[in-house]
């Protein structure tokens, strides 16, 4: 059994409108550097409910959904019962097959459930057609908050130290759970490229996930600001999601 297949994932998203709002902000950004999209496939690697589905799925000549829950891949067709484009297939991105290849590969909030990033980038990469791309979403480990957070612990080394951080509590590290990790952006950029893609662009997503700000400010203007800041940001790593497109060389 799959984990998201005993966890509520579409009641996750209740309250959550900021940070849709903001990743619908940047994959749409990025989904525009791709010309001749209406004759192009797409790969959505994880792609739980098909949350972010209608983004995507009119602009492509097909979708193929890829997903290891059987319970989301259920929830997935229902909601998007009105595209007549869409595949799904019940696998994990470990398992890509390079029979049928994509033109463009998408993979947004699965990588802090993968430890080892380079073998998927390398199956990725297979998978995709010549002069393909990938848009690929990962918690960053160095976002601002959390520096400010280690900086005023004293911890100084955090930002050179490129392991994932894993974010599970001790107990379910013992119970071996599902991993949720912070990947540092230097290891992806060098792992992307190592695995065969140059990287185009980078956006800094959900920059004002903050409790106390998400609390007093609308989500309008959050989204304003969003819609300036995310590629400044990016340069500075600053947010706690970052998005990256990049395209396959070789
Ligand atoms: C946080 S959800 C994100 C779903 C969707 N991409 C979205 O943004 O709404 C993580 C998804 O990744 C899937 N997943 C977990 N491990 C995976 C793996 N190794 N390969 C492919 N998908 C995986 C889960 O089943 C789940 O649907």
């Amino acid at each position: 059994m799959a984990f998201y297949d005993h966890y509520n994932y579409q009641r996750y998203w209740q309250g959550r409108k900021y940070e849709h709002k903001a990743e619908k902000i940047a994959l749409e950004k990025l989904l525009k550097n791709i010309p001749d999209k209406n004759r192009k496939t797409i790969l959505d690697i994880g792609a739980g409910f098909g949350r972010i589905t209608p983004i995507y799925a009119n602009q492509f000549a097909s979708c193929y959904l890829i997903e290891p829950s059987e319970k989301l891949i259920s929830q997935a067709k229902k909601n998007l019962k009105k595209y007549q484009n869409l595949t799904f297939q019940k696998r994990r991105a470990e398992e890509l097959s390079s029979l049928k290849k994509a033109d463009v590969a998408i993979m947004i909030r699965v990588a802090h459930h993968i430890k080892k990033l380079d073998p998927v980038f390398k199956k990725i990469n297979h998978s995709l057609k010549r002069n393909g791309y990938l848009i690929l979403e990962f918690a960053n480990k160095v976002n601002f908050k959390t520096k400010l957070k280690m900086w005023f612990g004293g911890n100084f080394s955090f930002c050179q130290d490129q392991v994932p951080c894993d974010r599970r509590s001790l107990a379910n590290i013992n119970k071996k759970t599902i991993f949720f990790l912070n990947h540092h952006p230097q290891k992806i950029n060098q792992e992307l490229e190592q695995s065969g893609f140059k990287i185009i662009t980078k956006l800094s997503v959900s920059n004002f996930r903050w409790p106390l700000l998400k609390k007093i400010i609308p989500t309008e203007i959050l989204i304003w600001g969003e819609k300036i800041l995310q590629p400044v940001l990016a340069k500075i790593n600053f947010g706690p999601s970052i998005f990256i497109l990049a395209q396959k060389t070789n």
